[in-house]
């Protein structure tokens, strides 16, 4: 008798911390619901690219350190190593707001694609702390969405998306990127 009481009260136990734990997650998971009409923050930066051409040693901003002319027609296989200033506006002589430091190499046979990895580097007195981007950058469309992965500082922990316009480019010695981002987790 005694056993069938504490096999009950034990069931009962039982239930409730299953109910408990069935309830902090589906808390949880509203909490972690995002609007994707609201983004947590919003800046809009021009990304400058000068690229090195053998006579821009002390101007040039990126190298191409593999592969300079590729396979076939999209420059399959080049990779570029980069560190461009990021500014306000768009132009390159601004101050620049961070700096965008990373790769990306060309990665597809039927058309320019630009696989990416890069961080933007955020040390001024508005904003010190970093983002990191990761994503396809299928160049010849005219907007493309890369995912921000992560950060660091003022952007610990986030997540969100860049989308790229290339709003200039001068042959294979400049280009300068619009960059709209939007976060939507911040902490
Ligand atoms: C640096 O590069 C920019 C953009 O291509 C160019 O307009 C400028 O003349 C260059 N400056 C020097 C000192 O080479
Ligand atoms: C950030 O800026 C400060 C102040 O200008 C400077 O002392 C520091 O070295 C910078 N840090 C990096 C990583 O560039």
């Amino acid at each position: 008798m005694e056993n069938q009481v504490s096999k009950q009260i034990f069931k009962t136990l039982l239930s409730f911390f299953l109910f408990v734990l069935l309830l902090s997650d589906t808390v949880l998971s509203v909490r972690k619901s995002i609007n994707l009409q609201k983004p947590c923050k919003h800046f809009v930066f021009h990304l400058h690219n000068i690229a090195y051409d053998s006579d821009n040693v002390a101007n040039a901003t990126s190298a191409t350190i593999i592969n300079p002319l590729g396979l076939g027609d999209f420059s399959f296989g080049k990779y570029v190593i980069f560190d461009n200033p990021v500014t306000m506006d768009e132009n390159y002589l601004s101050k620049p707001v961070a700096r965008a430091q990373g790769f990306f190499f060309y990665n597809m046979k039927t058309a320019y694609n630009a696989w990416m990895a890069f961080t933007l580097v955020f040390n001024s007195t508005q904003h010190k702390g970093t983002l990191t981007i990761m994503d396809a950058n299928p160049i010849m469309e005219p907007t493309r969405d890369l995912a921000i992965v992560g950060g660091t500082g003022d952007f610990l922990m986030t997540r969100g998306i860049v989308t790229f316009t290339t709003d200039l480019i001068q042959g294979n010695k400049y280009f300068r990127l619009k960059l709209d981002i939007k976060l939507y987790e911040c902490y």
